[in-house]
């Protein structure tokens, strides 16, 4: 079929598990969702027993479950094998004295070993806490010992970036390799694998309220903090997956986040085998001839990836594009920030399907407003409230807008997918339900007469770069750790490839002088010890930092707007100095 530009793109004909929109959305239930579970039957609660174990049960065992590829290297991993394996790591952790909600963190590549060890976790009703394979020293420290870790599973390479004797309530750190690859007081898994037998019944029955896995997301101020969820959240990530990434019996599919980001759990791993989907792996990094080499030989049907890699495949251009076959791909989903309609042009032109925009958090547990590949998508809006949900757009005093005003996106919190708490910090817990009853998100949106939302920007300082998000104040924090730095001010600076890049003005320590050798040795600090996505692109030097009277809080959206030429707004607050640039010297 063909297609026309303007304010929608019409569907696309296909046998979509949710066809008319307005009337499921009338008659939905989560209680009639719950019903596709087999605790709903046995009173019996896991997470991955639905994901995994439950398929064997009922004679899926031979299908494929997971299909890594990294390079030239493959393996494939069924369902029975995924069981059988989680099963025997679940075991060896029941042997070290693993318990129902010990928190076990995991910090290896996207492989299968992550995924085994994320599913064992949970299997013995232990959270599970994926570590993103870029992070550092400092950001690895922060969140086990915020978490209190006990157990920590990691591969000889990444394994070296920790400190053992840094985390008192650390027991056992397991390590994806032989004895010989192990340093003093490491267990080696593969000799465990040898020496230990796999129990059968292995699995821990849990309440639908019980923990399952955490996820740390940066906040405005302090230190990353710990979004936890709970069992409950199948209901609505296998409901979604279902509907919004419409998984098929015959469909593989590709999630391009690592787990240790909340899309690369929920998306990478939970909903698609909870839809008893074949998952595809990717080891290795992001390059267009890589990715587009995975999905023509692992012939993805279904792939859900972010804004920022698009475009970059779309800056490859045609040549490589072109120089694979791409035909498998028939649904292509994107989340983390604003889907340009560049991008959904490129999709429809170049590889014959619509790139269909989610919204979500990692505090929301799952999506919350979506496009479904049965309806059609407006460019610029994120998609509808998905069924279940309630989206409201509200004022400074909690009251809704008219529709086409911007406002707070809020959502009703009465949807199963919503976290059960931040970890030690009630209070920051409550401060996202101001309102009674709604969960305010922290993002500006508004909704027009057909219910799509379309996303304004984050009413914080947020930066959203390549649809991962930072904090500023843990790369202020981090930039005044360097001897030569004395203040730091980080805000996002617009960027067309990756939305917002970092960009830090830095007041310097005096007897420093700003050269350019200076400002790249900042910079190459901050990623050593951060991660590679939380180092400024920029730095400036400035003589004093904006900062606010009488809290003296820095104020980066005086940076920002001085940044992008515009008028700072309201500058009452604003402390008397003067902010000059400083010139580079060499
Ligand atoms: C923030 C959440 C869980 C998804 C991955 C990011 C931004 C997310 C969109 C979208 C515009 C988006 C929002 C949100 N965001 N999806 N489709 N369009 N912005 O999870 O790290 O918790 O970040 O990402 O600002 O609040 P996260």
């Amino acid at each position: 079929m063909t297609l026309t530009y303007g304010n929608v793109i019409p569907p696309l004909d296909g046998n979509y598990h949710l066809k008319d929109y307005l009337k499921v959305r009338e008659g939905f239930s989560w209680e009639q969702v719950e019903k596709d579970f087999s605790w709903y039957e046995s009173g019996k609660v896991n997470i991955v027993y639905e994901c995994v174990d439950r398929h064997v049960a009922e004679g899926y065992g031979e299908k494929l479950a997971l299909h890594y590829l990294h390079g030239s290297k493959e393996v494939r991993c069924t369902y029975q094998e995924l069981k059988d394996r989680t099963d025997h790591l679940a075991t060896i952790l029941k042997k070290y004295g693993v318990q129902k909600g010990d928190r076990v963190f995991i910090f290896l590549p996207k492989n299968l070993d992550c995924y085994i060890s994320i599913l064992a976790a949970i299997k013995i009703g232990a959270i599970a806490g994926p570590l993103f394979e870029g992070f550092m020293e400092e950001s690895v420290r922060d969140r086990m010992l915020d978490c209190g870790a006990k157990v920590l599973i990691t591969d000889p390479v990444l394994g070296k970036r920790i400190t053992k004797s840094d985390f008192p309530d650390l027991q056992t750190v397991f390590v994806v390799a032989e004895a010989e690859d192990c340093t003093e007081g490491e267990v080696s898994l593969y000799e465990e694998y040898r020496k230990t037998r796999a129990d059968q019944d292995v699995i821990e029955w849990v309440d639908l309220e019980d923990g399952f896995v955490i996820h740390y997301t940066s906040g405005s101020t302090g230190k990353p903090k710990g979004v936890l969820h709970r069992h409950r959240a199948m209901i609505h990530q296998y409901i979604t997956g279902k509907w919004v990434l419409d998984i098929h019996e015959e469909d593989i599919y590709w999630c391009t986040s690592h787990p240790g980001w909340v899309t690369g759990s929920v998306y990478g791993i939970f909903a698609p085998l909870l839809n008893r989907a074949t998952v595809v792996v990717n080891g290795g990094r992001f390059r267009a001839e890589f990715w587009y080499d995975i999905i023509q030989r692992a012939k993805v049907t279904i792939w859900y990836s972010a804004p920022t890699a698009f475009r970059m495949l779309m800056a490859e251009g045609d040549e490589e594009l072109k120089s694979f076959d791409l035909s498998s791909v028939r649904h292509v989903l994107s989340v983390g920030e604003p889907l340009n309609p560049e991008a959904i042009k490129w999709g429809v032109e170049k590889l014959g399907v619509r790139i269909h925009d989610t919204w979500w958090m990692t505090e929301t547990g799952a999506h919350l407003i979506v496009n479904l590949p049965s309806q059609s998508i407006k460019p610029g809006s994120m998609g509808r409230a998905f069924p279940g949900i309630t989206v409201g757009i509200l004022d400074e005093s909690g009251r809704e807008v008219p529709v086409g005003e911007i406002g707070q996106l809020c959502v009703k919190a009465d949807y199963p997918g919503l976290m059960k708490e931040i970890w030690n910090n009630p209070e920051k817990y409550r401060s996202y339900f101001p309102y009674d009853g709604w969960y305010v998100s922290g993002d500006l949106a508004y909704v027009d007469e057909d219910g799509y939302v379309f996303f304004q920007g984050r009413n914080d300082d947020m930066i959203n770069s390549s649809g991962e998000r930072i904090g500023p104040f843990e790369v202020e924090s981090k930039l005044i750790e360097h001897p030569a730095v004395a203040e730091a001010g980080v805000i996002g600076k617009p960027d067309g490839l990756r939305g917002e890049i970092v960009k830090a003005f830095i007041v310097l320590r005096p007897g420093y002088n700003p050269t350019a050798r200076l400002l790249e040795e900042i910079r190459l600090f901050v990623r050593s010890e951060l991660a590679t996505h939380s180092a400024p692109r920029e730095i400036e030097v400035l003589e004093l930092l904006p900062k606010t009277r009488i809290s003296g809080k820095i104020m980066r959206r005086v940076l920002k707007a001085w940044e992008l030429n515009q008028d700072a707004g309201d500058t009452s607050q604003l402390d008397g100095g003067v902010c000059l640039r400083v010139a580079l010297v060499d």
